[in-house]
């Protein structure tokens, strides 16, 4: 049988188990217009480096058995494709220097990609009250990054037996830090966002960049909760937090200049795009859970899943306008 023979016959199988009812009414489709998207590289300047594509693979493991695998996976797709890179807490990396095999990637990354390090504001508080600052700038040389992620993540710690204690408000140790750090800052939630006065505040702080991390995606009160399976915690504060919509809309109302890696749940290539459409600052789509389990089937894996989701967000721009 012929293959245009046998994908006839697929059309004839399967059209009654394709009616589709539901529709996005956020766009309006012109078939009339589009080609189809290629996959040329768009370079464009993120946190003062030099992306190709929108796509931003948030920070991940550090200091876990299999870091070293995945973020050789992580940094090797990024190099290839031109795309950024948060690492993973860098706080066990601090604490011990022999770890940086872990984290040590930018020669796969190539120079251009922005690759940045990252760490908890708690972590960042005690740097600063011991006169440790210094240290930061040691490690951020040794990995040859560009920069700090920062993540705020009280509800996190709260529930997590181990979680370090916020006794500073973390719009003051982010004040001190940009007096101290001349280097480049993002700020970030890890899955539960932030609100329209933290938004305000770091955007009058003129940090330089924010990672969303908004409600809708991976949930850590939720995994530390499930992870210490305590009865007394359990389904408490989970279901708090702002969606990454919502921070864009407060953003474009501030009119910060802060890049923006949006991320939260971003796993749809129609949502991405919808969201990156909607967000007028300079800005990338992030993921990582969705990241994580591709390379888990490897980078081959890792890297067709990136590329057929900037091929659909370029589908999505080629053929739909957003309704305002
Ligand atoms: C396995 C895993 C580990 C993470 N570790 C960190 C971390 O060390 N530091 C951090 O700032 N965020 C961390 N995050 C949060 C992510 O960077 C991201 O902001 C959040 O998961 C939302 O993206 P997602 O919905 O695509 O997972 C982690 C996420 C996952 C899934």
């Amino acid at each position: 049988m012929s293959e245009i023979t046998s994908r006839k016959d697929d059309h004839i199988d399967l059209a009654i188990a394709s009616q589709h009812n539901f529709r996005d009414d956020r766009f309006e489709y012109e078939p009339m217009y589009g080609v189809h998207p290629d996959f040329k590289p768009d370079p464009f300047i993120f946190l003062g480096k030099k992306m190709n594509y929108p796509f931003w693979i948030s920070s991940m493991t550090g200091g876990g058995s299999d870091s070293k695998k995945y973020n050789e996976i992580f940094a090797s797709v990024c190099g290839d494709l031109g795309l950024g890179m948060g690492l993973g807490s860098c706080r066990a990396l601090m604490e011990d220097q022999s770890l940086i095999k872990d984290f040590d990637l930018r020669s796969l990354l190539g120079p251009e990609a922005p690759f940045f390090m990252n760490l908890g504001i708690a972590q960042i508080a005690e740097l600063i009250s011991n006169g440790e600052l210094n240290k930061l700038n040691d490690v951020l040389g040794a990995l040859q990054a560009d920069g700090l992620i920062v993540h705020i993540n009280p509800l996190q710690e709260f529930f997590q037996p181990e979680g370090d204690l916020i006794v500073e408000r973390p719009i003051d140790i982010v004040e001190k830090l940009k007096m101290k750090f001349l280097g480049t800052i993002v700020v970030k939630e890890i899955g539960q966002g932030m609100g329209s006065r933290s938004l305000k505040a770091l955007s009058d702080l003129e940090i330089d960049g924010l990672e969303l991390a908004g409600f809708g995606g991976t949930n850590f009160t939720k995994l530390e909760q499930i992870r210490t399976k305590s009865p007394e915690n359990e389904f408490e504060f989970q279901s708090v937090g702002e969606p990454a919509i919502e921070m864009i809309r407060c953003l474009n109302e501030l009119k910060s200049s802060m890049d923006i890696i949006i991320s939260g749940g971003m796993n749809d290539p129609l949502e991405a795009y919808y969201h990156q459409s909607l967000c007028n600052n300079n800005s990338v789509i992030g993921q990582a859970h969705k990241v994580l389990e591709m390379a888990q089937l490897g980078r081959e894996n890792l890297k067709t899943y990136i590329t057929r989701f900037v091929l659909k967000m370029r589908l999505a721009q080629n053929y739909l306008t957003i309704k305002h």
